[in-house]
């Protein structure tokens, strides 16, 4: 088969997309609308289109730089909107009326902040879905950020400002929201993998300790990693006692809706890649999901209705899940040593170096229930064949991932100034640590450009590991650093998905 056929010219010929005016006319969308998943599939069952036409248009849908024809941006601004969160009303920076960038609305493309494959070199190496610097960081809900570090006391007092010297010049800008770093979506599949089958197993858990009799204690084990224990009250009802899993404060909350692992975000707040797409759209782009505003909804008001449709979340979905994993180099001597180091010391008790899982499929579903995993999925992807896993003897895939999938609590110095959402604000999900070689900058902000930094940051939790780390010999400190560049990011990721869309 021609590998380098025009998919989208195929696709429209069989009524499967709209073709969009060509963007440079600046009178259309600049991407294809795909209107149904169903004949998409149909097509995909029947070989018309492989699954790297799927990628291919997941690709497109994440790169594509989108114009007020596809729907970016939000729609006029509304004064009744007091929740800064409230997408799709935001106002614009100096009443631009297209962008903010300090709420969102900072983007045309998914691929402007996931561009960097390797920032190990003295040239980076550019891809797609990889990390982004520090002018890529996302400034998430901020209502005040104190640039000149003023005296004036409406500005309030934020985490990392010092104590003793509340509204003196202390060199801390005070600010109000979040200030995240853009991960990359390398081995993104064998992740949302990992945690459907690591929320199936809770909620099985669950349902055992509600069927059991009163004072049936049951610990939340799952795949080697403790996330509490449930105990069976009687008459179907239970009490929780977790950590690392669900808000900070779950009174009230359903059990069910608690043991759901979030592996996604850097605080660990969504259960799949497309979970956090959704958000991603309407956050940086102000393009508003089908799924989300419903069909034939103008809820912005821009005067675009289907902005991004069922069928295009899919194949983003599907997009997101096949980037290849990340690899690790062979060792030599002294970063074997640094591996054997980073265990003894406690590192490995967090960054998990493997997990196994019991399928090497992933299976993807539209409607997502988070608690549910195999309700409505309309495809499995084999992540051995497509993303590079290796298969575990058991039929599943190891994941050389570096986390155990559960949040931690780091320590005043990692503290953001942010508590939306009921999460701890020094909590972060353990970073995995394939691909760290290249990924530079580090933690969840950027704000660590070594991995010596980074390493020197942990507290809380980590506070052990940490000062165990900077009692070693300098020379056993490099070994543990030569292991952690072993961790590379794939070499030229997603690059054969391109000609398929030229
Ligand atoms: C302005 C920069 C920016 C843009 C544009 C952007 N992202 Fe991100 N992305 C980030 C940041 C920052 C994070 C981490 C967010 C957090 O910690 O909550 C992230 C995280 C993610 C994650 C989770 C990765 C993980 O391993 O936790 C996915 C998936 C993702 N982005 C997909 C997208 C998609 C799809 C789009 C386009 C709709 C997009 N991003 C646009 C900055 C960006
Ligand atoms: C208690 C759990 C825990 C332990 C123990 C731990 N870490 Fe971490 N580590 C984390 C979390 C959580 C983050 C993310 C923190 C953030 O983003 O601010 C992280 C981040 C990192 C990062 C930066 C990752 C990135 O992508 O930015 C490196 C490097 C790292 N850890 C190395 C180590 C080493 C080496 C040790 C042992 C000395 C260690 N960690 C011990 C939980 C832990």
């Amino acid at each position: 088969m021609d590998r380098s056929r025009l998919i989208w010219r195929t696709l429209a010929l069989m009524g499967i997309v709209v073709l969009p005016v060509l963007p440079a006319l600046g009178t259309g969308p600049a991407h294809p609308d795909i209107p149904d998943l169903d004949d998409l599939l149909a097509e995909y069952e029947a070989g018309w289109l492989d699954l790297d036409d799927l990628r291919a248009m997941g690709l497109s849908v994440f790169a594509t730089p989108f114009n007020v024809h596809d729907g970016l941006g939000d729609g006029p601004f509304d004064p009744a909107e007091d929740d800064v969160l409230a997408f799709g009303h935001r106002p614009t920076l100096q009443g631009n009326g297209q962008h903010l960038r300090v709420n969102g609305l900072d983007s045309q493309s998914c691929n402007e902040c996931h561009t960097i494959v390797s920032n190990r070199s003295r040239l980076p190496t550019l891809g797609f879905g990889g990390v982004g610097g520090v002018v890529q960081n996302a400034i998430i809900m901020p209502s005040v950020i104190d640039v000149a570090d003023s005296t004036d006391d409406r500005v309030h007092f934020q985490a990392g400002h010092e104590p003793e010297l509340p509204m003196l010049e202390d060199g801390v800008a005070d600010y109000s929201g979040r200030f995240a770093n853009p991960p990359f979506l390398f081995g993104g599949g064998g992740v949302e993998l990992l945690g459907k089958e690591m929320t199936a197993d809770l909620q099985q858990k669950l349902q055992r300790a509600r069927q059991a009799p009163a004072g049936t204690e049951i610990e939340l084990d799952t795949h080697r990693v403790h996330f509490g224990t449930v105990t069976s009250l009687g008459s179907g009802e239970v009490s929780l006692e977790v950590e690392g899993i669900g808000p900070e404060d779950i009174t009230g909350i359903e059990p069910e809706e608690v043991l759901v692992v979030r592996p996604f975000g850097r605080k660990g707040e969504n259960f799949s890649m497309r979970d956090f797409d959704r958000g991603a759209m309407q956050f940086h782009l102000g393009i508003q999901p089908v799924e989300v505003v419903g069909e034939g909804e103008d809820e912005d008001g821009d005067g675009q209705v289907d902005e991004v449709t069922i069928a295009e979340m899919s194949v983003l979905h599907i997009f997101d899940v096949t980037n290849p994993r990340p690899v690790e180099q062979r060792r030599d001597r002294a970063s074997a040593r640094g591996k054997r180091t980073f265990r003894v010391i406690g590192c490995m008790s967090c960054h998990r170096a493997q997990m196994w899982t019991r399928s090497s499929s992933v299976p993807l579903a539209h409607p997502e229930v988070a608690a549910d995993p195999e309700a409505n999925v309309y495809l499995e992807i084999d992540l051995a064949e497509e993303a590079g896993f290796e298969r575990n003897s058991r039929g599943g895939l190891i994941v050389p991932l570096y986390s155990d999938l559960k949040r931690h609590k780091m320590g005043p110095r990692l503290a953001e100034t942010f508590e939306r959402g009921g999460l701890a604000n020094d909590e972060f999900i353990t970073a995995r640590l394939w691909g760290i070689a290249d990924s530079a900058p580090y933690l969840h902000d950027g704000r660590a450009t070594t991995l010596a930094d980074a390493i020197e940051s942990h507290g809380g939790e980590a506070q052990g590991a940490r000062d165990a780390f900077l009692a070693l010999r300098p020379a056993q400190q490099d070994d543990l650093l030569l292991f952690l560049g072993t961790l590379r990011t794939p070499r030229r990721p997603n690059e054969e998905l391109v000609p398929l869309l030229e």
